[in-house]
């Protein structure tokens, strides 16, 4: 038997070199076995195609602009593509025939979510509703949020809408530099009053913790983010081994102080004797029946606020906060993002913008001297058409947010095993040109309606997919729609929206494809000049809404 020592009698230049050659080829036969496996097991099981993942890692998936690279896969592979991360499994879907028969008509084994260490076990104490695994616990908050949220109920929010659009308008006026911040001050407050019956600080120091929450959040919840999320047993690491661990939790001590605070007040308001309408106060009233706890109320309506101090988590209050929390959170962005898609809509197609504007003046009457309301929704088909191919033209939720499997299934012939994480590529479908010729070209006209047909403002949700799909599908979005309609047609009324000049006179417009990282997207950063496009009577526009 030849051994290491034999080659040592024989010099040792020989043993340095056959060292690493046994180890190459025990290595080389552990990755032919590893890719043979896969071969046969894959040809055993029929999984969808897409690329070989590596072993151990797996595929490797970008953290920006991620539906751009599912896309270029199912340009390849087909509409349906599978992936690995080190072992979990994903499938990518590109047309809306298979999300609909998957995450619709199966939903009932298509509606978890991936369970993610960093952001759902340690920031959200598994308390979050967006990232809740399909069971109870889910079907409780997503009853209270439809109980608030639903189509009939949101009709009630309309004159919440309506005050926060004229602030927005005033707020312009004042400050026409800060459309970013002010776009977000009015979906946020706007969210901020019908969950907690309150308007924002003048300093606006809860809304910028509220951004920087929701920030931090949306980065945390891409699933190749955290090291821990691609390999679990990292998790298995002591506290000094994970310092990640610590970060996770102390942004949740952040956020959930600030949840429940919001929460304590209301309630502190409710014990004094006032009658407060907002989401809250009906969680509070119905908390027993809902079965929520604090913590799951504090999450579900959305508000974070920043914390100086790490608030530890104490898991068995932990319902009602979130239920609070998370409707917050989860609206105020995406609104947000949504409105500010419309501005660079009107800046890279200005007809549509002075159609918009047309279509205004007509129905308002061009000195009207107050904004739109929702009584006008019915004479303002245009500028319907105009917000719904904002939503199909730059979703914010380009890959939705990813549901999971519990079960094995087939489909097509396609093995896809329990706990397989589904995609819906809800950027493909809006850029299908079989669907919506010419896709990349901002055009309303597609959704007007025929034949003089009146619109409802649930029409707002018809005809694309920005709002997601089956037992998950957003809850707030009834509200949320109507809210960028308002925002939207406000601006219009109230500003020409025009691109700033560089040194030779040429405007400078923002580019439609660039977006901010995470798995959301919203505009980057772009700078507009928003010229007043009638005499406003500002201090007027402030009374109504103060009143
Ligand atoms: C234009 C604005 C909005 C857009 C485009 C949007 C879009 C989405 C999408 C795509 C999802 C994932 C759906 C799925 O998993 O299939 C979602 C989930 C969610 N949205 Fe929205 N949303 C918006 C505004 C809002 C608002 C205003 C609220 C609350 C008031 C809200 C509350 C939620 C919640 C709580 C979830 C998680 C639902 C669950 O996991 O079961 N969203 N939203």
């Amino acid at each position: 038997m030849s051994s290491a020592t034999d080659f040592i009698v024989n010099g040792t230049q020989l043993i340095k070199a056959s060292k690493p050659d046994r180890l190459t080829i025990l290595l080389l036969i552990l990755v032919a076995a590893y890719y043979v496996a896969l071969y046969f097991q894959q040809k055993a099981r029929h999984y969808a195609p897409g690329p070989t993942p590596w072993p151990i890692i797996g595929n490797s998936i970008p953290t920006e602009k991620s539906w751009l690279f599912f896309h270029s896969l199912c340009k390849i592979y087909g509409p349906i593509v599978r992936l690995s991360l080190a072992g979990s499994e994903m499938l990518i879907l590109d047309e809306l025939e298979d999300i609909e028969e998957l995450l619709g008509k199966r939903s009932s084994n298509y509606s978890s979510r991936r369970q993610l260490t960093y952001a759902g076990k340690y920031r959200s104490v598994e308390k979050r509703l967006v990232l809740l695994p399909y069971g109870p616990l889910l079907k409780k908050q997503r009853a209270a949020a439809f109980q608030m949220l639903n189509a009939r109920v949101v009709g009630g929010y309309e004159g919440i809408q309506e005050r926060g659009s004229i602030k927005l308008i005033t707020d312009l006026l004042k400050q026409p530099t800060k459309a970013y911040i002010s776009i977000k001050w009015y979906t946020a407050e706007t969210l901020q009053t019908l969950v907690y019956a309150k308007r924002f600080s003048e300093d606006g120091n809860d809304l910028r913790t509220l951004l920087h929450i929701l920030e931090t959040f949306i980065q945390d919840i891409h699933p190749a983010r955290h090291p821990v999320d691609i390999h679990p047993i990292l998790d298995k690491l002591p506290d000094a081994l994970a310092s990640w661990r610590g970060e996770a939790k102390e942004k949740h001590g952040n956020e959930f102080t600030f949840y429940l605070r919001l929460l304590r007040e209301v309630k502190q308001r409710m014990d004094n004797g006032d009658n407060l309408e907002c989401f809250a106060a009906r969680l509070w009233e119905d908390a027993e029946k809902n079965g929520l706890d604090e913590t799951s109320m504090a999450y579900r309506e959305p508000i974070p606020l920043p914390v100086p101090h790490i608030f530890e988590a104490k898991p068995k209050s932990s319902s009602s906060s979130t239920v609070a929390g998370s409707a917050f959170e989860a609206g105020t962005d995406n609104t947000a993002g949504s409105v500010l898609w419309a501005l660079v809509a009107m800046l890279n197609y200005p007809e549509t913008m002075k159609k918009a504007q047309v279509e205004i003046d007509r129905v308002l009457g061009r000195n009207s001297n107050m904004p739109p309301s929702f009584k006008h929704f019915e004479d303002l088909p245009y500028c319907t058409a105009f917000v719904k191919e904002v939503f199909r033209w730059s979703p914010v939720a380009p890959v939705s947010a990813p549901h999971q499997s519990l079960q094995d299934d087939v489909y097509k012939g396609y093995f896809i095993p329990a706990g397989t994480t589904v995609f819906p590529n809800i950027w493909a479908i809006h850029h299908n040109e079989k669907r919506y010729p010419d896709p990349f070209k901002f055009k309303p006209e597609r959704f007007m309606p025929e034949n003089g047909e009146k619109l409802t403002t649930e029409s707002l949700n018809e005809g694309h997919c920005g709002f997601g799909f089956g037992r998950r599908v957003c809850p707030g979005q009834y509200l949320a729609s109507k809210s960028v309609w308002m925002g939207v047609v406000s601006l219009l009324w109230g500003f020409d929206i025009l691109p700033p000049t560089d040194a030779s006179g040429k405007p400078v417009l923002p580019d439609p494809s660039a977006v901010r990282n995470g798995l959301t997207a919203e505009p980057d950063s772009f700078d507009i000049v928003m010229k007043p496009r009638r005499a406003i009577d500002v201090d007027a526009l402030t009374q109504a809404w103060a009143n």
